[in-house]
């Protein structure tokens, strides 16, 4: 039996801007992400441009992917970037204490990752070592990819073969420093935070101070009132969905309980921004600073045989609901909202892509991200939502979650999830302030809700045509089945 659910929607009342850095991907030195990854090396058989699978390149393209967080993570904070530059074979191999406690040859380096970015398109996004490393040595990576003139760095840069600056613009000072980037308090962190900005000098930097895990609100008080405006420009925040930390449940094959509990998990961040949002709103009223969720996604127990320390999990459409709520939630918080990365890009935790051996698939994620990418830089139009529930047990959760934006080209675009496992939702949309001709779209959905692309079937679920959705007397019906993202285009 279908639900009800009603959206009103004013076209005529648009709202600011959704960045398209809301769509941002994460990689760290982490299990498969970066090695037999990303990277597979010049000599490998796998087609590649200096070591770079041309797939994956390919592939995130399609996505317009519009910054990648690198180093780590947590990885970060152990990270020297000294070893990653100059001859290969003449960097020093380290251990990967962090991840898996595998030997990391330094293969990979800031050249790499920078000539990578510039493959795919992409802005980086470093992540500054403010656990292990100096202040010194954060000044120096800032100079040595961005000072143009002649210096100690830059002359070093000019020798390891680039010429140019890269002109990095985003940079982040540390990464969860309440845990693995050093266990500080926040009133420390903010200390830290004042002298390592201070020193990263350059222009347009945009400094992203560590942030708050989940609702850790006092570290997010503590910085906006301890840091001054005008030395950060966002802080962090992370948010994993997880059904229970100690008992986190397998990748596929997992009960009802625990889907509901995840889909909780992750409708939880609509709680998590506003209450952010609420205290940095009393320091920075103007919305200066950016709240940059620089770590978000679905997290499970990792597939059996593989390293524990590599996260490496399947992608159902479970993750599929959570990265659709989630973009919708971003979307709705743009004001504050203006980055965000998904965590990882490939082969670790809720992945767009992974890969064995020479073979590569796109997850039911990835599709979202691809079906969501024409509300990149698009125009917000709020919308209001009276949703049907998911009810399970005794709980229930909001079936429904939409956001919608115009784009440039004056097309809306309305961006549909029911969570519901187990009906289809009724949506009726009203639209005030316009009058739209036509309405067509794409639906993301399965005959399971752990349904997931394997190598021998990777394209076993994948967007197909939407055709149900009816436009008339400015109210657009729809049927969304159980677990599934539509995205509609209206002219
Ligand atoms: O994404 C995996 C890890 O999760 C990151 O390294 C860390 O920042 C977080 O705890």
């Amino acid at each position: 039996l279908a639900q009800q659910t009603t959206v009103t929607l004013g076209a005529d009342q648009p709202a600011g801007q959704i960045s398209k850095h809301i769509y941002g991907h994460f990689a760290e030195h982490l299990g498969r992400c970066i090695y037999d990854g990303f990277y597979v090396g010049e000599n490998s058989k796998i087609p590649n441009t200096a070591g770079v699978r041309n797939d994956i390149v390919a592939a995130l393209k399609n996505l317009s992917i519009p910054n990648l967080r690198w180093p780590g993570g947590c990885f970060a904070d152990r990270y020297h970037w000294k070893d990653g530059i100059g001859p290969k074979d003449q960097r020093p191999s380290i251990v990967n204490t962090m991840w898996g406690g595998v030997t990391e040859d330094n293969s990979f380096g800031t050249h790499d990752f920078l000539n990578m970015c510039k493959l795919l398109g992409t802005e980086p996004y470093l992540a500054g070592n403010t656990g292990s490393g100096t202040v010194q040595e954060l000044a120096d990576w800032v100079q040595y990819v961005n000072f143009e003139g002649r210096s100690p760095m830059s002359d070093l840069r000019v020798k390891n073969g680039q010429e140019k600056p890269w002109n990095v613009k985003f940079w982040g000072v540390g990464n969860e420093a309440w845990g693995c980037g050093g266990s500080m308090t926040p009133e420390y962190y903010v200390g830290e935070y004042r002298k390592y900005a201070t020193f990263m000098e350059g222009r347009n930097l945009y400094k992203i101070a560590s942030g708050a895990n989940g609702d850790d609100y006092h570290w997010t008080e503590t910085l906006m009132k301890g840091i001054p405006l005008n030395l950060m420009d966002g802080i962090a925040l992370h948010h994993y969905s997880v059904p229970n930390w100690d008992k986190k449940g397998p990748a596929t094959g997992f009960t009802e309980q625990q889907y509901f509990d995840t889909m909780k998990s992750a409708l939880r961040m609509e709680e998590l921004i506003t209450k952010h949002t609420a205290i940095m709103d009393k320091y920075d009223p103007k919305k200066k600073i950016s709240l940059v969720v620089d770590e978000w996604g679905g997290w499970y127990d990792v597939e059996k045989g593989i390293n524990p320390g590599f996260l490496y999990q399947q992608n159902t459409m479970r993750d599929a609901m959570i990265a659709g709520t989630t973009l919708n939630t971003f979307n709705n918080h743009s004001d504050r909202v203006k980055i965000a990365n998904l965590a990882q890009c490939v082969n670790v935790l809720q992945a767009v892509i992974l890969t064995s051996g020479e073979k590569m698939l796109l997850s039911p994620t990835y599709h979202v991200m691809e079906m969501y990418k024409v509300h990149q830089d698009a125009t917000l139009i709020p919308v209001s939502v009276k949703t049907g529930d998911y009810v399970f047990g005794n709980e229930k959760l909001p079936s429904v979650s939409v956001s919608a934006s115009k784009d440039a080209a004056g097309l809306t675009h309305i961006s549909v999830v029911n969570i519901n496992k187990n009906k289809a939702e009724e949506i009726q949309i009203d639209i005030t302030g316009k009058t739209y001709k036509s309405v067509s779209g794409r639906i993301l959905t399965a005959a399971k809700v752990d349904d997931h692309n394997t190598f021998e079937n990777p394209e076993a679920i994948k967007p197909a045509v939407y055709k149900t959705a009816v436009l008339k007397d400015g109210k657009l019906n729809l049927k969304l089945p159980a677990f599934s993202v539509v995205v509609l285009e209206l002219k």
